[in-house]
């Protein structure tokens, strides 16, 4: 099915073709409609956000959308309201909505990625014939939303953006045995060629291994399946030149150091630092922002087997640092390592990093923040802002000498593990922080946020989380 439609038009919310028309009331607000608004009265529809009142006019449906507190509203308010409506609507076998935006900041862009990412599903893998309950689910039977009063270049971009999201969602919710290295290869291709601007360039096992990558060769030398160094190069004529890394373990098993098996089918998602940084591109692309943009991924399974790294191993980073392999489920670090050189080396002069890295970031920020690091506190002042505006956030914590110390090796120069228990998540980054130099540099630890959000646009899934941070981050760097 092709994606949804995003149209804007001026006049009134009641002239409309959409089947449904939604406005929003912030709360203890009113509304212009004097029906509508007797509804209001009545207590029947409320401003609170996510709150979703519905009836109808002239043999169309109406949905009173709450906002939540004017004083409080951000784009993210909007993009939680429009999930909520959309939702409903959806419920309701609704084809066609018309949103009347409210007159802020943002709305525009937060409405129409609410309703795009809150109307995602991945149910190719499901058999459509069969008398599934599924079946009688109307489904995504949403064909088109028209914003009035809406800005018609913001509302297309806010639609580059969230479909760009919802291709990282895809990219992540395939599994394993469809979503592998040379899978994620041939959509860096696809992308690459869908614009002038962006050229890609893959690597094999045996280039990895000449380009003096033995951190990344130790992850995938446990797997039959062949990994893939992915980069895209987009120049957008000008601008600084800005690296972007992800990690792609299209399934993390733990290798030798194995995982138990309880959620191990999560790690299916491993792959979603990747996602997002191949789908980013896809829309600054799209949106011809003015940077240049050198986008890394490092895509392999770890797995264990005859021929796996083992605990204990050493290995020889890109930048000469050795390493020992102390616990094989620490590889994200370890295939960041080389990625991280190898961009410095491509030229990027600044760098933000997006990996599913710890455990521990779970622990420490749950579901709704990502953990942010960085040698640089103007860059990360830049990207800490750029997740914000776009409601995607993430929280610092701290580097430290003390944690540099806890990796260090004993027969190495460093271990991929720290002291176990204590700060899981700084040591990670200490770790990556030996390969970035003085370049400025944010790592983003995206293992809470990649699935299992709870904002209401993404349910529990996949998030495709990244994505807008990068695009707006691309902006601003642009225009700074
Ligand atoms: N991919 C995992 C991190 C992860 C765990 C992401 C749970 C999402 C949910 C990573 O490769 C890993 O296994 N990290 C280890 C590091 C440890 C061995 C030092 C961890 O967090 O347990
Ligand atoms: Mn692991
Ligand atoms: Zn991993």
């Amino acid at each position: 099915m092709p994606p949804i439609e995003v149209t804007t038009r001026d006049g009134e919310p009641k002239d409309t073709q959409a089947d449904t028309r939604i406005c929003g009331l912030f709360e203890n607000g009113s509304l212009t409609d004097a029906e509508l608004q007797k509804l209001v009265d009545g207590g029947e529809a409320k401003g609170n956000l996510k709150r979703v009142c519905v009836t109808h006019e002239e043999g169309r449906r109406v949905i009173i959308a709450g906002l939540g507190k004017e004083e409080e509203f951000s784009p993210e308010k909007a993009r939680i309201a429009a999930a909520a409506a959309a939702s409903r609507a959806r419920e309701l076998g609704a084809e066609s909505l018309s949103w009347a935006a409210p007159e802020k900041d943002g709305a525009v862009t937060g409405l129409v990625q609410g309703t795009l990412l809150a109307l995602y599903k991945f149910d190719r893998f499901k058999s459509k014939d069969g008398d599934d309950e599924e079946e009688d689910d109307p489904g995504n039977g949403i064909r088109s939303l028209e914003v009035v009063g809406g800005d018609a270049d913001e509302a297309s971009a806010a639609r580059v953006v969230a479909l760009a999201q919802n291709a990282a969602r895809d990219l992540q919710n395939l599994p394993s045995n469809v979503c592998t290295p040379e899978f994620l290869t041939s959509r860096a291709r696809e992308i690459a060629g869908a614009h002038d601007t962006v050229e890609a360039d893959c690597f094999g096992r045996d280039e990895i291994a000449e380009m003096g990558m033995g951190a990344f060769s130790a992850v995938a030398q446990g797997s039959d399946t062949d990994p893939a160094l992915i980069v895209l190069r987009y120049d957008g004529g000008g601008g600084p030149h800005l690296g972007f890394v992800g990690k792609a373990v299209t399934f993390d098993t733990g290798g030798i150091s194995i995982k138990p098996a309880g959620k191990m089918h999560e790690m299916k998602f491993d792959m979603s630092g990747g996602a997002a940084v191949l789908e980013a591109v896809d829309a600054i692309a799209a949106l011809g922002v003015p940077v240049k943009l050198t986008a890394v991924v490092g895509a392999t399974e770890n797995m264990p087997s005859g021929h796996s790294v083992k605990p204990g191993d050493i290995v020889t980073a890109k930048n000469g640092v050795t390493i020992e392999v102390n616990n094989t489920d620490a590889e994200g670090r370890l295939v960041l390592a080389d990625a991280l050189c190898y961009t410095i080396e491509q030229g990027a002069e600044r760098l933000v990093n997006f990996a599913t890295l710890t455990g521990a970031i779970i622990v420490a920020l749950g579901h709704s923040y990502a953990g942010l690091f960085s040698n640089d506190d103007d860059w990360f002042a830049a990207v800490e802002e750029a997740g914000r505006v776009a409601g995607e956030e993430g929280w610092r914590l701290p580097l430290h000498p003390e944690y540099a110390e806890s990796i260090k090796g004993k027969y190495g120069d460093i271990s991929n593990i720290g002291e176990a228990g204590a700060a899981g998540s700084s040591s990670a980054a200490e770790f990556l922080k030996r390969f970035v130099g003085d370049t400025p540099w944010v790592h983003v630890d995206i293992a809470g946020t990649a699935w299992g959000m709870k904002r209401n646009y993404v349910g529990n899934g996949a998030s495709g989380f990244g994505v807008r941070l990068m695009v707006e981050l691309a902006r601003r760097s642009a225009s700074s």
